[in-house]
């Protein structure tokens, strides 16, 4: 059998959201709906839920947010689903971006009280930049919330996405009877279980029946159908897959309403596995020889589990458990003896993987985020962009008698990509620069230095905030010159450092023949 016939069944995509907009909530009841699991709250429970597997650092138990990223994968109706978790704090990190060019689309989750928020927007926009087709889901539906016409506005206004609503709620936020099937013009009528802990029956009726059940509110979602189809807003899958139009479902995550119609509508629209593109312009397709680029690499996820595990994304072959594997970047050969599929803190061995599927590779030390593992043909995929910082800080031992573990610890940390680190002859290696993308990768710093290396680190803030690229005659051309700094990342890079853009300005200004690049930002 070609391996397109098991790419195409295919689904991998991430659920983004802002913080507390339901996308714990809605992982488990994917799960549930697909019966991984058999009640709600074991698989990805927050601090105080049952069976909480993600809470494998203090930090996360006190916040309440997820830091570690992990595939679930479950087949539903000959399809095999990958769902790959985004960290949920509350800040833009690389992890984000990183773990969206790991998906082929992206369910947006919008709170129905909140609409959108900064974090959704920020995601929104990381989805555009990856030319990825994004679903969106109005949640909380339950709850009283926003006009869902005003909801649709704020859509195509914020995030220049046409919503395309496959189905339409019948009664407003905080009384819902259940939705209107845009496609078919019948009604799913809407049954609450006790605490949404079993799969929610769903009562398919005819619009005559729509009527007799749910009177006016029946009137009214019919005609708003109406008015969003003279307004084409109707679903256009061509136009969906070139990212200009968002299809829209209302739901309930809570009490597990809409969300088989999540799965249904992924498994109908959203794109399978497709060829994959490579440096200097090839492609990589489906059915060529296997390879895989890492997109996350972790460490120390729990203390039974002390080791390295580098995520992998499968682009084109057929992974199979202990095949040696070339390491692009190096051409090293690496032996794949211990694959696993990695969700939470359960970890199981992964025999064979296809396009799509997320493999963990265990005590993968040489494997960075980014890099490229490929059998037969070589191939290397493009660097995963890493953005522009705006937040620096000198770290420093706490306790200099824990200088060796610091210094690993600040090694594994910046090869797991959590921050940037930069050095300079000057400042020495004992006092590396750290510099985030959002504050929130600091506090991640702090808190693993402490537990995971027991070498607690003292952070002061630098008075930059931003960052450009040189090269080799620009570090030396630039260096020593009042209020900016030169530093080098651990690729080899040389990074400026400028209090704020007025001084890249001057700099420029006086030195017209040094190289000054822009990092990607990671706001648009
Ligand atoms: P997150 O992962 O996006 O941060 O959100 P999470 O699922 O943890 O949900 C945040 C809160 O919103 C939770 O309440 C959760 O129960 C609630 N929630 C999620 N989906 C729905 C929904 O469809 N309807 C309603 N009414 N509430 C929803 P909490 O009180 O913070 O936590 P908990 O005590 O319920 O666990």
């Amino acid at each position: 059998m070609a391996v397109h016939d098991d790419a195409r069944p295919r689904r991998t995509f991430a659920v983004i959201s802002h913080p507390d907009a339901g996308k714990s909530t809605l992982t488990e009841a994917l799960a549930l709906h697909a019966s991984v699991i058999s009640e709600a709250g074991a698989v990805h429970g927050k601090a105080g839920r049952r069976g909480t597997v993600s809470d494998w650092m203090e930090m996360e138990r006190a916040r309440g947010i997820s830091i570690t990223s992990a595939a679930l994968q479950f087949t539903y109706r000959d399809h095999v689903v990958n769902l790959v978790d985004t960290p949920g704090h509350s800040d833009f990190s690389e992890d984000t971006y990183r773990v969206l060019s790991a998906v082929d689309s992206a369910v947006m989750l919008v709170d129905a009280a909140k609409g959108l928020e900064p974090q959704t927007l920020k995601l929104f926009q990381v989805c555009a930049h990856r030319g990825i087709p994004v679903l969106t889901i109005i949640n909380k539906w339950d709850r009283p919330g926003l006009d869902p016409l005003e909801l649709m506005d704020s859509i195509e206004q914020q995030i220049k996405l046409k919503p395309t609503p496959l189905t339409w709620p019948v009664g407003e936020a905080g009384d819902f009877r259940g939705v209107l099937d845009r496609r078919t013009g019948g009604f799913i009528q809407f049954t609450r279980t006790a605490g949404g802990a079993t799969r929610a029956p769903e009562l398919h009726l005819s619009p005559d029946q729509a009527t007799g059940v749910a009177g006016g509110a029946w009137t009214t979602a019919q005609e708003e159908h109406e008015l969003l189809s003279a307004d084409g807003a109707d679903h256009d899958q061509k136009r969906f897959l070139a990212g200009e139009t968002t299809p829209v479902l209302f739901a309930s995550a809570l009490q597990n309403f809409g969300v088989a119609q999540l799965l249904e509508i992924l498994l109908e629209l959203a794109p399978p596995p497709g060829a994959s593109p490579a440096l200097n312009g090839a492609v990589r397709g489906v059915d060529d020889d296997f390879s895989a680029f890492v997109f996350k690499v972790q460490s120390g996820m729990d203390s039974a589990h002390r080791d390295r595990l580098a995520y992998a994304r499968v682009c084109s072959g057929v992974f199979e458990r202990g095949m040696v594997v070339t390491h692009a970047g190096t051409g090293r050969p690496f032996a794949t003896k211990y694959a696993q599929a990695v969700f939470g803190r359960e970890r199981s061995s992964v025999e064979t993987a296809f396009p799509g599927d997320v493999v963990g590779l265990v005590n993968a030390s040489s494997l960075r985020v980014g890099d490229t593992i490929y059998a037969g043909e070589p191939v290397e995929y493009p660097p995963i962009a890493s953005f522009a910082p705006e937040y620096f800080a000198t770290a420093r031992a706490a306790d200099t008698g824990r200088y060796k573990q610091f210094r690993s610890g600040i090694e594994q940390l910046d090869q797991e990509g959590v921050v940037q680190v930069l050095r300079s002859d000057l400042r020495g290696a004992q006092n590396p620069v750290l510099a985030a993308v959002g504050p929130m990768q600091f506090e991640v710093v702090l808190a693993r230095m402490e537990a995971e290396f027991k070498a607690p680190v003292r952070l002061e803030q630098l008075a930059y905030t931003v960052a450009r690229r040189t090269d080799d005659a620009g570090a030396e051309a630039l260096s020593g010159i009042r209020q900016i700094e030169v530093l080098a990342r651990s690729d080899g890079t040389h990074l400026v450092l400028f209090p704020d853009k007025w001084r890249v300005t001057t700099v420029a200004r006086d030195h017209p023949d040094v190289m000054l690049e822009a990092l990607p930002a990671s706001t648009g």
